[in-house]
């Protein structure tokens, strides 16, 4: 995540244990960070380790929910990490204008919701990455531009794979995806069946597989 972040001022939604400001702060890719909390341990906790990291001048901790205890325009980006997509979206899409010009989401299922709110509100999804680890960890940059994201565009890429699996990653094909997309066709061949979820999700890992061949 570290990475896709470089900012003046950043926001990091949901922080928990503010590891991330700190690093961002101590990396210099931040100059300046607010966190923002909804529930008390782990608001707690963040208080905790941005002082033992000596960073109470870098990095406010703020308790409330997802982009409420912004101002609008007050920071240039933000990321909301390690909760559910649905739970992304929903954070994304209460925010209205307090949103900022750059976001780095990083859900801990399929990133397809995300995809979807970013298209439908000028977003574009500047950079993904798939991160090994105990499952791929999709993680996605989206910065705020005009007109439609060219990256769906190529009507050589199936929306539902390039929602479902990423464009940027199905471009890149890496061995984590095609792990990933193997590892759905294995789960979901014994569940379809006609008019089931499961059948909806085994043609998009079939196109993305497709899409994956030499
Ligand atoms: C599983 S932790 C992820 C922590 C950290 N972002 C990471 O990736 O390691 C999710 C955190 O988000 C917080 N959270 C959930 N919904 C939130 C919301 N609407 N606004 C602010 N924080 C929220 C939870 O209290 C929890 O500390």
């Amino acid at each position: 995540m570290l990475a896709l972040i470089r900012a003046e001022a950043h926001a990091d939604i949901g922080s928990d244990h503010a590891k991330l400001p700190i690093r961002l702060i101590q990396s210099g890719r931040a100059g300046r960070c607010v966190v923002v909390e909804l529930n008390p341990g782990p608001l707690e906790l963040a208080r905790r380790n941005v002082t033992r990291a000596r960073l109470e001048g870098h990095i406010e901790v703020r308790a409330g929910d997802g982009f409420a205890p912004l101002a609008p325009g007050e920071v240039d980006s933000a990321s909301v990490s390690g909760m559910g997509a649905g739970t992304v979206a929903g954070i994304l899409r209460r925010a209205g204008e307090r949103l900022p010009p750059a976001l780095v989401v990083q859900p801990n299922d399929s990133p397809w919701p995300v995809r979807v709110w970013a298209r439908e509100q000028g977003y574009h999804l500047a950079a993904e990455r798939l991160i090994p680890g105990y499952w791929p960890y999709p993680v996605l940059r989206l910065e705020r531009r005009d007109g439609p994201d060219p990256v769906y565009a190529d009507a050589g890429l199936p929306l539902n794979a390039a929602l479902r699996y990423g464009p940027h990653l199905l471009r890149e094909g890496s061995g984590v995806l095609r792990g990933q997309v193997q590892a759905d066709l294995t789960r979901l061949t014994p569940l379809a069946a006609p008019g089931r979820t499961a059948q909806t999700e085994l043609e998009t890992a079939r196109a993305a597989w497709d899409l994956l061949q030499p």
